[in-house]
């Protein structure tokens, strides 16, 4: 890979936006062609719910209850039940830039690809409440990763855009709980009161393959989808090894947790 700045991903001028504020908007990873197989497979694998058995689909932020509507339907590792979704395009692209942003001089090489998908179907009205991405993670280790947030359609105030909170990636991670309180809810939410000032928060508009980028400690937030059409976003995870903690920093919101997610998860795990 090209590690000079005059050839890699992006300008010097994101570069420093992103480092400077912790989040970017890029207008396009891949083209329409592409895009298209992607949200056939996309919209497949929810129809079949993928995964529901190994816990890797569920509802973000409810109940997550057999045969009900999900307020917020996530599938974990999408590719493995939708190959389409992989060594794609968007994800070649997507991993340079993580590469740049990540170790712009490539002595360490990223490893990841499409983590997550997030669904909104039309008119439907969860939102993706405040959150550092962190806050879901090892309290053991400081990662050293950029999530890549693409849309399949057009990305919107009115279908739940991406928001962020500019230079918020500086803080350390916040109190956070299950949404709504609620510790069979896998979604997290930061608690309040809190002194983060929303009204700085910026609402990031892409086109279709365009995609928004954050590392684990941005605050960000997505609202409910209003429009007549589903609100498909497909989420890459890059990193580098994390780093070890030198405290014993916990995360209590996890210890607490009790999904049914996880017990499925769990039941998979022993019946292999
Ligand atoms: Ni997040």
């Amino acid at each position: 890979m090209k590690t000079t700045l005059e050839n890699t991903p992006l300008s010097q001028e994101q570069a420093r936006f992103y480092n400077e504020n912790g989040f970017l908007s890029v207008p396009c990873l891949t083209d329409e062609t592409e895009l298209k197989i992607m949200r056939t497979a996309y919209d497949r694998i929810f129809a079949e719910k993928a995964g529901r058995d190994e816990g890797n689909e569920f509802d973000l932020a409810g109940g997550d209850v057999d045969n009900k509507q999900a307020a917020l339907p996530q599938i974990l590792n999408p590719a493995k039940y939708a190959p389409e979704l992989r060594d794609t395009k968007a994800e070649a692209a997507a991993r340079e830039i993580a590469q740049q942003l990540l170790c712009p001089d490539g002595s360490e090489k990223v490893v990841g690809g499409p983590a997550h998908a997030i669904l909104k179907p039309a008119f439907h009205g969860a939102i993706t409440p405040w959150h550092q991405d962190e806050a879901y993670w090892d309290p053991k280790m400081n990662p050293r990763s950029i999530s890549i947030w693409m849309p399949l359609q057009e990305a919107t105030l009115e279908n739940g855009c991406m928001q962020f909170i500019p230079g918020s990636h500086k803080l350390e991670i916040l109190p956070h709980q299950s949404i709504g309180k609620d510790p069979r809810v896998h979604g997290l939410e930061i608690c309040e009161p809190n002194d983060i000032d929303f009204s700085k928060a910026v609402p990031c508009p892409i086109p279709a393959g365009g995609a928004t980028l954050h590392p684990g400690r941005t605050l960000h937030y997505a609202g409910s989808n209003n429009s007549p059409e589903p609100r498909r976003a497909l989420i890459f995870g890059f990193s580098l090894p994390p780093i070890p903690r030198e405290d014993d920093r916990r995360f209590v919101w996890n210890e607490i947790k009790k999904t049914a997610r996880s017990k499925r998860a769990e039941t998979a795990k022993n019946t292999l």
